[in-house]
């Protein structure tokens, strides 16, 4: 079997005019492309969904939709050129104006086709690299790990020393305390700062997918596999892999992932050659994995591999000195983009320093963007503009309750859950993960929560 680096560019058909989708099909196949056709939009909107082509042709007129209705979501996927007929100068600026990348006119010109759609898949195969980047690359003020605490210097100092060498690192901290942006500044602190930095987060995504995502797959391993995908350990080949909410990994994955951090070996997904990684791995997660090595849902030979360097981000209420510079650096990043300044008042940072920050770095963030806007035109942001979160919670986060009589267990559930409801820093999800139910039956229980109360 041949292993080629580079697959083919694949581009979906879609156009009802039988003849002229044949026409083009045929014509992109022989330029070397991999080429799909539908004549419904519902048959394009299945082969859409596993394909994932890197360019659409599509009719403005299609039997069951309106192309240039469907445009503005599908573009958000994948690069679209608008098919129009002869003469249709209105509805290809309208095209454009929706987000095509181009139009043709039909009938198309070969030549014309050619040239449009190089241009196209070109920009496509540019955007899809800078997809991996799109969790970090908000801005570049984004990526700044911010602090002056005596906690902050030793752990900048550790990733100084870690960074240059080639040693997998695991980064632990509670939730919202920068260890994405830690892994990050790990990365930059390599050699292989040049070089392409994935992160993958295992805690969203499902877990059949996961492995091909992690280790590709061939054409053919699974229904839907019609062609040969680079795993992110093969794109982030020479750079570094971060691999986010290591905790949720399941098992039989675990096992895999230990495979390729002792042999630097791994399989695509259905291939039957090994393929030699030299890609630099961190892990993070808000989990106590030695507990979870205890309970048997970690394992724990992956554990001391993982472990052989821990990183430990301190959580905000052990560094609150940090918190005026945080505080400011949020409002700079806020304020940026509106070239007007906001200060705080000497009482609010107090306030701010005041607190014991149960959903750290991320919940300060979200306090600052709330008071920002509160403040409306105000210059500064005052303790008012806080609004009414929790000063001083119990240190440590306890959760204990208190009745005055044997509880029911409907009681226990509904004083638990107003309780975690309560704390702002906190998402459904994150809730339901914490309950450990699903999110479904969370909103159940609150809906119930709601008819009763
Ligand atoms: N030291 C810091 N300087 C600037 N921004 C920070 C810092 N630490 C965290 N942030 C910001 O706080 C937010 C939360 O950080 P991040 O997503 O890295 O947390 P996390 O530790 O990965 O949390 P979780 O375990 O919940 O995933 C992000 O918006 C991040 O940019
Ligand atoms: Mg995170």
């Amino acid at each position: 079997m041949t292993q080629s680096s580079s697959r083919k560019p694949a581009i979906l058909v879609v156009d009802d005019d039988a003849t002229l989708n044949q026409l083009m099909s045929s014509h992109l196949r022989r330029a070397g492309y991999e080429v799909e056709n539908a004549s419904r939009w519902s048959e394009a909107q299945s082969l859409l969904g596993r394909l994932e082509p890197d360019l659409v042709l599509l009719d403005a007129k299609l039997p069951d939709a309106d192309g240039l209705a469907m445009l503005p979501s599908l573009v958000e996927t994948c690069p679209v050129i608008m098919l129009t007929a002869f003469g249709s100068i209105d509805l290809a600026v309208q095209a454009i104006k929706r987000g095509a990348v181009d139009f043709l006119a039909k009938p198309v010109n070969p030549d014309v086709l050619d040239l449009a759609v190089k241009r196209a898949i070109s920009a496509s195969s540019m955007r899809r690299r800078y997809d991996y980047y799109r969790r970090q690359a908000t801005s570049a003020l984004d990526k700044t790990l911010v602090g002056l605490s005596p906690a902050m210097a030793r752990l900048r100092k550790m990733i100084g020393i870690v960074g240059p060498s080639d040693t997998t690192v695991l980064i632990l901290g509670e939730s919202g305390v920068g260890k994405e942006l830690v892994a990050a500044a790990v990365h930059q602190a390599s050699a292989r700062a040049d070089q392409n930095y994935v992160a993958i987060d295992c805690a969203t995504l499902q877990q059949n997918l996961f492995e091909s995502e992690l280790f590709g797959h061939e054409r053919g391993a699974f229904t839907g596999a019609d062609r040969r995908k680079e795993g992110l350990i093969e794109v982030g080949e020479g750079g570094t892999a971060f691999l986010d909410e290591i905790g949720e990994m399941s098992g039989s994955l675990q096992a895999k992932l230990l495979r390729v951090l002792e042999t630097g070996h791994y399989r695509r997904l259905g291939g039957t050659k090994d393929l030699v990684s030299n890609v630099r791995f961190v892990a993070a997660t808000n989990r106590d994995l030695r507990a979870m090595c205890g309970k048997g849902e970690f394992r724990e030979d992956l554990y001391y591999r993982l472990s052989a360097f821990v990183l430990h981000v301190p959580p905000l209420r052990e560094r609150l000195e940090d918190i005026p510079l945080l505080a400011e650096h949020f409002l700079a990043a806020r304020d940026f983009a509106r070239h007007a300044r906001k200060r705080w008042s000497p009482a609010a940072l107090e306030a701010l320093m005041d607190y014991a920050w149960p959903g750290n770095v991320r919940e300060l963030r979200n306090i600052v963007e709330r008071a920002a806007l509160v403040s409306g035109e105000s210059d500064e942001i005052r303790v008012a503009h806080l609004g009414d979160f929790q000063r001083r919670p119990p240190p440590g986060r306890q959760y204990a309750f208190s009745f005055d009589h044997p509880p029911t267990l409907d009681e226990i559930t509904e004083t638990y859950l107003a309780r975690l409801l309560a704390e702002r820093s906190r998402s459904r999800a994150e809730i339901a993960q914490t309950l450990g139910i699903s999110e479904r039956n969370l909103y159940r229980l609150i809906n119930a929560r709601r008819r009763d109360g």
